[in-house]
């Protein structure tokens, strides 16, 4: 077979990686695949900085459009990130016939659906594995490996800053602003780190993920986000306290005719197997009807983990080139005629348990107060709890809710809010307690 000719567009951190691979692997991944694998351009605007990648020459350009209007070449690598010039090569490389991979969940969340008709009515494939939880290999089991099953749930934690700066903090006791220093400086966060802080990386990839686990159409604006930045040390330590461990997570659960998609920071025990994912590490536990649970952990970002994901895509494409079979496996995981729009369920309508801290005037009939205004509303209360010094006149208390609606929990708060020995807003942090759950359902 002849070799698959490939282009790069964008050498930075996972570019560099993934030509690394294809260079320095190129060996051992021909004796695998029988393919050779030729790295004909690598395009990048930054031409000086040196990447420690030994090209052969006239192989590192400066212009993305010789690598898409080059006839010899099948696969075309978008490296570049960002919405306007990706989408822009993406979509001019599918209208040459040329197979697409990508590591871009942004574009993805927000145009995938289109991206997707266009490559399905070129005839190409857009392969995208490392657009979602880096080197796990999320997708292909979404694609492939779960095909027979009904997927249930999926909760994951998706950003690797997040959980780098929550561990931090859980575990050294670091400020937040230091904490998201180390993780940039170790090259995790994005560019802008808002997108990281304020979830909007997780709910990118959530969107495609619970696209792929539902066979609906991407529906990234009805994805639920809430980031970290509200919360502190002392939530985390009342956290302990109830043998809970915050995280940033990403959930999707099928409801039947509609989806849960979420991305906000959670309580779990310590015993759930999210929790002693540490530092900069991804993870995600899928359930799944005949497989029950399903449990992968790695790297969600970085140079080589990423590339990894990359240059196994890149294989794919180059197999169904060899065999020509593009479209063999279904980018979304279902016949793109069975993809269907499915309704994301407000975050008003979800039921979980909640975790309250006020902070209040320690005065008699305060507790009462709270506690009468949350039965009022159908919210039962699990524990209470009132520790910690005053500070601007306020104690906090703490309250753990059983099973309530979020609309409920969001009126009772509004009415609490309006008490006048209520001190600043209440932090609420929701709990994803299977056993708590499991105990109410049994009662
Ligand atoms: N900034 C992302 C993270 C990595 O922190 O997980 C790439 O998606």
């Amino acid at each position: 077979m002849r070799p698959v000719k490939l282009g790069m567009i964008g050498c930075g951190t996972v570019g560099t990686g993934v030509a690394r691979l294809l260079i320095e692997k190129q060996q051992m991944i021909e004796q695998r695949t029988g393919i050779a694998l030729d790295l004909k351009y690598v395009a990048d605007l930054d031409q000086t900085t040196d990447r420690g990648v030994a090209f052969a020459p006239g192989v590192f350009i400066q212009d993305a459009w010789t690598i898409i209007n080059d006839p010899e070449i099948d696969i075309v690598v978008e490296m570049i990130g960002g919405l306007t010039a990706a989408k822009e090569f993406i979509s001019a490389a599918i209208g040459k016939g040329k197979h697409v991979v990508t590591a871009n969940k942004a574009l993805l969340a927000k145009q995938g659906n289109d991206l997707f008709r266009a490559a399905q009515a070129a005839g190409v494939d857009l392969a995208y594995e490392a657009s979602v939880a880096g080197c796990i290999p999320i997708i292909k089991s979404l694609r492939e490996a779960l095909v027979a099953n009904e997927i249930q749930a999926l909760v994951g934690i998706l950003n690797g800053t997040c959980n780098y700066i929550l561990t931090k903090i859980t575990d050294e006791g670091l400020p937040f602003d230091q904490a998201l220093a180390q993780a940039q400086a170790n090259g995790y966060a994005e560019a802008d780190p808002t997108l990281d802080i304020e979830g909007l990386d997780a709910a990118h990839k959530l969107a495609i993920l619970a696209a792929l686990a539902n066979g609906m159409r991407i529906n990234f604006d009805d994805v639920y986000v809430e980031g970290i930045s509200k919360i502190t040390p002392l939530d985390i330590q009342f956290a302990r306290d109830f043998g809970y461990r915050i995280k940033l997570l990403a959930i999707c659960k099928n409801r039947g005719d509609k989806i849960e998609a979420r991305v906000h920071p959670a309580m779990i025990p310590e015993d759930n197997i999210l929790s002693n994912v540490s530092g900069s590490l991804n993870a995600i536990t899928v359930t799944g009807h005949a497989v029950q649970n399903l449990f992968l952990s790695g790297f969600g970002a970085g140079m080589m983990p990423t590339a990894s994901a990359v240059v196994s895509d890149i294989v794919d494409l180059a197999r169904n080139i060899q065999y020509g079979a593009a479209g063999r496996v279904p980018s979304m995981a279902y016949q793109p005629d069975q993809i269907k729009t499915m309704p994301i369920l407000p975050i008003t309508d979800i039921v979980t348990h909640y975790y309250f801290r006020f902070a209040v005037e320690d005065r008699p009939g305060v507790l009462a107060a709270l506690a009468g205004i949350l039965g009022q509303n159908g919210i039962s209360i699990k524990s209470v709890q009132q520790k910690g010094r005053k500070t601007n006149g306020h104690v906090p208390i703490v309250i753990i809710t059983h099973h309530a609606r979020e609309a409920d929990v969001q009126k009772a708060l509004a009415e609490i809010d309006s008490l006048e020995v209520v001190g600043p807003a209440p932090i609420v942090i929701r709990i994803e307690d299977e056993n708590a759950t499991a105990a109410e359902t049994a009662e």
